[in-house]
């Protein structure tokens, strides 16, 4: 392959490579001839990225050699992010003779990858499976740390397995064909990575933020991959320390548990990226309550979210109360206490269990402008 970045995940001997580089994809074939697993594979995918990516690459198997490739299209959406969806994946596998050597590739967003990592994790209790993520959001965040799962009617994610990918290959130029509102998502998840671990990447998106989001060819891939690159060397450092979140992985929620309570709240009208980061400014105001930061720090994450097109204050019509039921089903709870990740100065957080009701309800007043 050409000019690679390449990071790992140390988990013993299940440790993998992350590969970040331009214009990577048809490589991928010979890269994997390379190594010792089976030739039997499945990509799975959906008609967008058949389409865009992954013909491309299915050619690129068969030009290889010796390789027997399927290509699954699915219309793989959050709302059919499911057990059913499962089932007709292992009904694929089944019948076209898939055994223990073989390997499903996720070629997609974060829901595709989310569902082919559940499905690889339990047919034949584990086959080979890799990343290969073509969304901002999935490139950062969700390709790299091997938690795969699937929604059920009672709530997101709920049944899932962490189980980690043999590879995860990274290709920034497949960023070129994603839709603007897309790439927010993942830069609210940028900007996390800023404000939990990486001062310097969060004044390098203070800097850019205007271009980038004016004018999407701004991106220009090596800053972008820089990005991608600082923020996969965090979430690898990150999971190769704690990979079933018993302890430090949680400071990756920053901005979650006020931000899924939201997606659920608006039913989805919110994106993930919308959501992240309404609750990474709920968890600022919370901070800044708890005198843990100054105002001039809020101000500051709070310009930065703007800037790159992404809410920072809430409609009125969401009710408070709903939202803090929602809050109180976060999977992340332990024994009933609602545990909230703030930011103590820019580049760090901790972990906070016991945050107040009255404290939670002024930050969310002051996210939809009643106060402050
Ligand atoms: P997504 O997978 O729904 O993809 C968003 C849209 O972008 C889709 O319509 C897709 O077709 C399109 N798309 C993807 N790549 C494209 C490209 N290169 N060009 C043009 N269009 C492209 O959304 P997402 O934001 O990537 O992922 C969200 C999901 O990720 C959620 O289900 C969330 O729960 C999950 N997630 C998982 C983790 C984890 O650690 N496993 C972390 C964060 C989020
Ligand atoms: N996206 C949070 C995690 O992987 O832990």
């Amino acid at each position: 392959m050409g000019k690679l970045t390449k990071l790992t995940v140390s988990l013993g001997d299940r440790s993998y490579p992350i590969y970040i580089g331009s214009d990577l994809l048809l490589d991928i074939p010979k890269y994997l001839s390379s190594t010792d697993i089976g030739k039997k594979l499945m990509i799975l995918t959906n008609p967008l990225l058949k389409k865009l990516y992954g013909q491309a690459l299915l050619n690129a198997f068969e030009s290889q050699g010796g390789w027997a490739v399927q290509l699954l299209s699915l219309p793989l959406e959050e709302k059919n992010k499911d057990l059913r969806t499962v089932e007709m994946i292992y009904e694929q596998l089944a019948k076209n003779n898939f055994d223990r050597s073989s390997s499903i590739l996720a070629l997609g967003g974060g829901v595709i990858g989310d569902v082919a990592g559940y499905a690889a994790a339990a047919y034949l209790r584990g086959i080979n499976f890799f990343q290969v993520p073509t969304t901002l959001l999935a490139q950062v965040d969700s390709s790299v740390g091997g938690k795969t799962g699937v929604n059920i009617p009672e709530g997101k994610n709920l049944v899932g397995a962490f189980y980690q990918p043999k590879a995860v290959f990274i290709d920034v130029s497949t960023l070129n064909t994603l839709p603007v509102r897309e790439l927010r998502c993942g830069l609210a998840e940028v900007v996390k990575y800023g404000v939990i671990r990486d001062k310097p990447l969060f004044e390098l998106l203070e800097k850019k933020a205007e271009d980038l989001y004016d004018s999407p060819p701004a991106f220009k891939e090596f800053e972008l991959k820089d990005m991608i690159v600082r923020c996969c060397g965090i979430k690898a450092a990150i999971v190769s320390k704690d990979e079933k979140e018993k302890g430090v992985r949680a400071i990756l929620n920053y901005g979650h548990t006020v931000g899924h309570a939201l997606e659920k709240a608006s039913k989805h009208a919110y994106t993930h990226g919308d959501a992240v980061s309404l609750g990474m400014m709920a968890a600022a105001y919370i901070a800044e309550e708890m005198r843990l930061i100054t105002k001039e720090t809020v101000n500051r994450q709070r310009e930065v979210l703007k800037n790159f097109g992404l809410p920072v204050r809430l409609p009125r019509n969401i009710s408070l109360k709903t939202i803090l039921t929602y809050m109180r089903r976060d999977k992340k709870i332990k024994d009933g206490v609602v545990r909230f990740v703030l930011p103590v100065r820019l580049g760090n957080v901790k972990i906070f269990a016991k945050i107040n009701n009255a404290q939670i309800t002024t930050a969310l007043k002051r996210l939809s402008g009643e106060k402050g």
